[in-house]
């Protein structure tokens, strides 16, 4: 069969394929330890299950409009005032499911051949795909681990060209867990505005930061540049919500009518019962927030400081989201039975059949030198996973 040429341009999502391996070893029977996915570990709050489960009984299992039930796009549009500081106006929301759907949504409305698209390294997974799925180049800004991955200024217009047409910010970021200060975002707006490109913004992880760090959104800071952006969000992280399938954007109309026309050819709208559901998160309150992070904060803080604790592992400490991203180039070139460690793939695969440990390596995130670990697992978890960590590291040659 000739498939479609896209189809060569990427690959499946690394991390979703990790964890697909490290469950299928679970269902055998292993006792895997598993560090791979990106989801909090705590459950859907009650008050948002409930609201499902009425949704269902009132037999709101129908379709919906395609961008969304209005009392769910009126909920995000006080949650972006109330958060951001910005009033959109409704047909300036368009919910989706997931932001990872909204951030393909938004690359198809957007990109299309000869453009390109700037993407901080090191990078969720998919961005670079989701653009190349749109026809358009990845153009990858390099950033420095030693000064805690912050986009520079004079970097960001090394990357420009004539074809520029957006730069995808996410913070705090997957994997590094860099959030983003108030200068560096006024800097980004400053260049933003002086060579005219788009601003998208994923801000799924906004809910989680730590050490007394706040999110700021680029749009709070410079309100200016917010006709010029726009905001990807989700109820996935912030409400342990991953399985419910619910994201949403916020932008200009014209863009957002655009990416609403290429939902209603194909998803349609998002399950109805889960937009009820992402209602009833958005607008119950916050106190969710303080047990996922009272959840998070010892997790992120055992885990950093056991991966420090093995020689040839270098990890700083992640201020925001839920990953830790440890250096393990200092590795590199030690050896096991069965081979030699060249690259943080060669040690993930050492770590996951030797050890019964999953985590993501760093290439498919841009980065030749690091590992990936979420931490969202149970502290125990977390010790079972790093006595086993240090075992294997130590028996390497
Ligand atoms: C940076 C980032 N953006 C977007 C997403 C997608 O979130 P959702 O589950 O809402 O599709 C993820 C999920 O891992 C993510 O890490």
């Amino acid at each position: 069969m000739k498939l479609a040429t896209r189809t060569t341009r990427i690959v499946p999502s690394p991390t979703l394929n990790i964890a697909a391996t490290a469950k299928a070893m679970v269902k055998q029977g292993i006792d895997v330890a598993d560090f791979s996915i990106g989801e909090p570990s705590c459950d859907t709050p009650a008050f948002v299950k409930a609201a499902a489960q009425a949704a269902i009984q009132a037999g709101f299992t129908k379709y919906t409009p395609v961008p969304g039930i209005d009392e769910l796009r009126e909920a995000i549009i006080e949650k972006f005032h109330q958060d951001q500081g910005i009033r959109y106006e409704k047909a300036q929301i368009l919910v989706s499911c997931g932001a990872k759907h909204t951030l393909y949504n938004l690359a198809q409305a957007l990109f299309e051949s000869g453009d390109e698209v700037i993407i901080p390294v090191p990078y969720w997974v998919s961005y670079p795909d989701q653009v190349r799925l749109a026809d358009a180049t990845p153009v990858f800004l390099q950033t420095d681990e030693s000064k805690g991955y912050a986009i520079e200024p004079a970097a960001l217009e090394a990357c420009l060209s004539p074809h520029t047409k957006a730069l995808i910010l996410n913070s705090p970021c997957n994997p590094t867990g860099t959030v983003y200060n108030r200068q560096t975002l006024e800097d980004i707006a400053r260049v933003a505005l002086r060579h005219h490109f788009l601003i998208i913004s994923d801000e799924i992880y906004e809910k989680m930061h730590y050490d007394g760090m706040e999110h700021l959104s680029i749009v709070s800071v410079a309100p200016e540049v917010a006709p010029h952006t726009i905001l990807v969000n989700g109820v996935s992280k912030a409400f342990a919500m991953t399985g419910w399938r619910i994201g949403y954007a916020a932008g200009p109309k014209e863009l957002i009518t655009a990416m609403n026309h290429i939902q209603s050819q194909s998803t349609s709208n998002p399950t109805s019962i889960s937009q009820k559901a992402a209602l009833a998160a958005l607008t119950g309150g916050t106190s969710f927030f303080a047990e996922l992070m009272g959840d998070l904060e010892p997790k992120r803080n055992l885990m950093v400081e056991r991966l420090n604790k093995i020689p040839g592992i270098m990890c700083p400490t992640p201020i925001g989201a839920f990953y830790a991203f440890p250096n393990v180039a200092a590795l590199f070139g030690r050896r096991h039975p069965k081979g030699i460690i060249s690259t943080p793939s060669d040690l993930a695969t050492y770590l996951l059949n030797e050890a019964n440990i999953a985590c993501v390596p760093g290439e498919p995130f841009g980065s030749p030198a690091h590992l990936r670990f979420s931490y969202t697992p149970t502290l125990e978890t977390i010790h079972r996973g790093m006595d086993r960590m240090e075992t294997a590291i130590q028996a390497l040659a």
